[in-house]
């Protein structure tokens, strides 16, 4: 099985970024915990700033029979009709994952452009969120 997780802005600076919110790990480090965590899946991470970059790979996601996807799409959850356009036309199976809870944060957070066309979405637990969207995942499409 291939995941592919997606993290959109400012994710790349994890461990530094708010810490108080987003904890003091960075995600290059987590990743490795995930891959020996989930030795059976092939897990493959693409991280962008950019809105257009995240849309080619998720367009990409489908030439590479990707099976599954796990997204923090960052900011652009709140605002992006582009990257949930993408989502619905490779009709890859995801899941909205967000380290914090939104839901808890300013009301702006609360408004996704995803979470109706997701699978689940997973949200507050930390980077944690990423395993549970996974071990999600495997349980959802073995079944
Ligand atoms: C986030 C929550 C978003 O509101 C925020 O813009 C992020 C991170 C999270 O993982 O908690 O960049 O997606």
């Amino acid at each position: 099985m291939k995941i592919l997780i997606i993290n959109g802005p400012n994710l790349n600076m994890l461990g530094i970024r708010e810490k108080s919110i987003y904890g003091d790990r960075g995600f290059d480090d987590y990743l490795v915990n995930l891959q020996t965590k989930f030795l059976g899946t092939d897990l493959v991470y693409f991280q962008s700033n950019s809105e257009g970059e995240l849309v080619s790979a998720i367009q990409r996601a489908y030439l590479d029979k990707v099976d599954a996807i796990v997204i923090n799409a960052g900011a652009y959850t709140h605002t992006s009709i582009a990257i949930r356009d993408a989502l619905l036309a490779v009709k890859i199976p995801f899941v909205e994952v967000h380290i914090s809870n939104v839901f808890a944060r300013e009301e702006f957070r609360h408004k996704s452009y995803l979470s109706d066309i997701a699978m689940g979405v997973i949200s507050g637990f930390g980077l944690y969120s990423y395993d549970l969207a996974i071990e999600a995942l495997i349980i959802k499409l073995k079944s």
